[in-house]
């Protein structure tokens, strides 16, 4: 594609990612590279300006990243955030300190305006430090253009040699003004012209798809899941029928999903086809109450009930997949232990015959990927659709799977997906579902005595899903929700509400 580029190379910060999402913010495209990528790559990538990150090292730790004097002399604008600032420091013959205490929060900062980094904002504002080190003589041909109390040089420039850096942090919240500095450093230093939109973005994609597919068959596995309707939408904007889409239906959606799915491709130039399998899977699961056990069966179904109906479509050229951004970053965590075997589509080379695959979305962040979806026209709801999980409702039915308890709990997580969205907490609350616990317990109903299902609603927010916090919803919205689910769900008669963090405990049950 061609875009300007933006490069972050990676020293290990933990806002190296939210770098990358405010460059493009900014309507530039940017990558994260590792902080080791050879110089050569870089060149290569041709990028209009590089930006260094911040990291968990002191320049004089024995083993912490160092770059070569080479980079700042390619003539490509260099910004180093916190680390990436000593380190340019340092590299250039400056030096770096260590301070007696740690300068951490939100600290009040003199900027020179003089400065295209501080152009058009205030003189004096808060921005956000976490350090130890500091920059404590200047490299040659360096100038101080911010300072606070302890951090004499919170920011300088050598705008000769287009080298600017900053010791706090642009990119968070807290600091004031962060992300027009980024803009600043990105339009008035590297000349970028803002040409990563999602409208050029979608145009060009559909072209360079059309031109690698020709008239060849392509097949699509959707969940109806953001990233696989997105990736439906662009492919069918691209190839309109050449593509087709299966949608295998396991009958563990939520209530109405699999028809809503559906009903959102009804439109498409597409051809859709939808497998109602949901016997199937269930004859599997008969007897079937270990969490993992229900995973692997299905996920093991799942792609015999693919590969069935993609034979039936004949020989296929390109396969879809929705690999997004963060998925190819985030790989690599091959010694990781199993926590739980996640369904996923991605097995599914193996099985399809097929030439090459096309991952239209593997250059975007969830919320691009939203933004694209928008701009293809796809409904809302889809776009805004909270993760679900592979297996669906099977690992939130604690114990064997029976269709009783399959409506049971359709019907209940309806009326609590229901009850936020009326609160308007949709979208505050990442993830909220519910979950059939195995147990009952004892109640009174009118003048019974009752002996029903406990259900556990469960809610969280969570940035990455891999920590998550449980949602503190008002007591009031929980409430209504209960007295709704009891009256209204045959079978339950007790509600209990999951506040448990992960970890200890996972987001999903099972
Ligand atoms: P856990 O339960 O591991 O879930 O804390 C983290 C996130 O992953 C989702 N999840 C899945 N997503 N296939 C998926 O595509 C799966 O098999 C699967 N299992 C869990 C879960 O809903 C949460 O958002």
């Amino acid at each position: 594609m061609s875009h300007q580029q933006v490069i972050v190379l990676d020293f290990g910060g933990q806002y190296n990612q939210l770098i990358a999402r405010r460059v493009r913010e900014c309507g530039v495209y940017c990558e994260v590279k590792p902080c080791k990528t050879p110089i050569e790559e870089i060149k290569k990538a041709n990028p209009v300006g590089i930006i260094f990150t911040g990291g968990p090292n002191s320049v004089y730790d024995e083993n912490s990243p160092k770059v070569s004097r080479e980079i700042f002399e390619l003539g490509i604008p260099v910004l180093g955030i916190c680390y990436g600032a000593q380190l340019m420091a340092q590299t250039l013959g400056g030096t770096v300190s260590t301070a007696t205490t740690r300068e951490y929060g939100k600290t009040e900062t003199d900027y020179d305006t003089a400065s295209i980094l501080f152009d058009g904002l205030s003189k004096k504002d808060i921005s956000w430090m976490s350090h130890g080190d500091y920059i404590s003589k200047l490299p040659d041909g360096f100038r101080v253009c911010a300072s606070s109390a302890s951090c004499p040089v919170a920011a300088m420039e050598n705008p000769e040699k287009k080298l600017y850096a900053m010791q706090f942090h642009p990119e968070v919240n807290h600091t004031a003004n962060g992300v027009k500095m980024l803009h600043n450093f990105l339009y008035k230093a590297c000349g970028c012209v803002g040409d990563w939109t999602m409208g050029d973005y979608a145009k060009t994609a559909i072209e360079e798809i059309r031109a690698k597919v020709g008239s060849g068959k392509v097949l699509l596995a959707l969940s109806g899941g953001v990233d696989s309707s997105v990736a439906a939408a662009l492919l069918s904007k691209a190839v309109g029928r050449n593509l087709t889409c299966i949608f295998v239906d396991h009958g563990f959606m939520r209530k109405n999903e699999g028809d809503e799915v559906e009903a959102a491709f009804k439109d498409w130039d597409v051809n859709f086809v939808r497998v109602n399998a949901k016997e199937r899977f269930m004859s599997k699961l008969r007897g079937v109450s270990d969490p993992e056990t229900k995973r692997k069966t299905i996920g093991e179904e799942f792609i015999r009930v693919f590969e069935e109906e993609a034979k039936k479509i004949g020989k296929v050229d390109f396969l879809v997949q929705g690999t997004i951004y963060p998925d190819i970053i985030e790989s690599g965590t091959g010694d990781a232990a199993v926590i739980k075997s996640h369904h996923n589509v991605g097995g599914l080379p193996d099985y399809v015959d097929f030439k090459e695959i096309i991952e239209p979305l593997r250059l975007l962040f969830k919320d691009e990927v939203r933004k694209l979806g928008i701009e293809l026209g796809l409904d809302e709801k889809l776009v805004w659709r909270q993760p679900f999980p592979g297996p669906g409702l099977a690992i939130r039915i604690i114990g064997e799977i029976t269709d009783e308890k399959l409506s049971i709990l359709q019907d209940a997580d309806y009326i609590f997906r229901e009850e936020i969205a009326k609160a308007g907490l949709d979208k505050q609350i990442h993830q909220y579902f519910a979950v059939l616990t195995n147990m009952r317990s004892v109640g009174v109903m009118g003048d019974g005595r009752t002996y029903d299902y406990t259900l556990a609603l469960r809610g969280v927010t969570t940035t990455d899903f891999m920590t998550a916090d449980f949602a503190k919803i008002p007591y009031e919205v929980l409430e209504k929700i209960s007295a709704r689910i009891v009256n209204e769900v045959k079978s339950i008669n007790r509600i209990v509400y999951d506040i448990t963090t992960k970890p200890p405990a996972t987001i999903e049950w099972e």
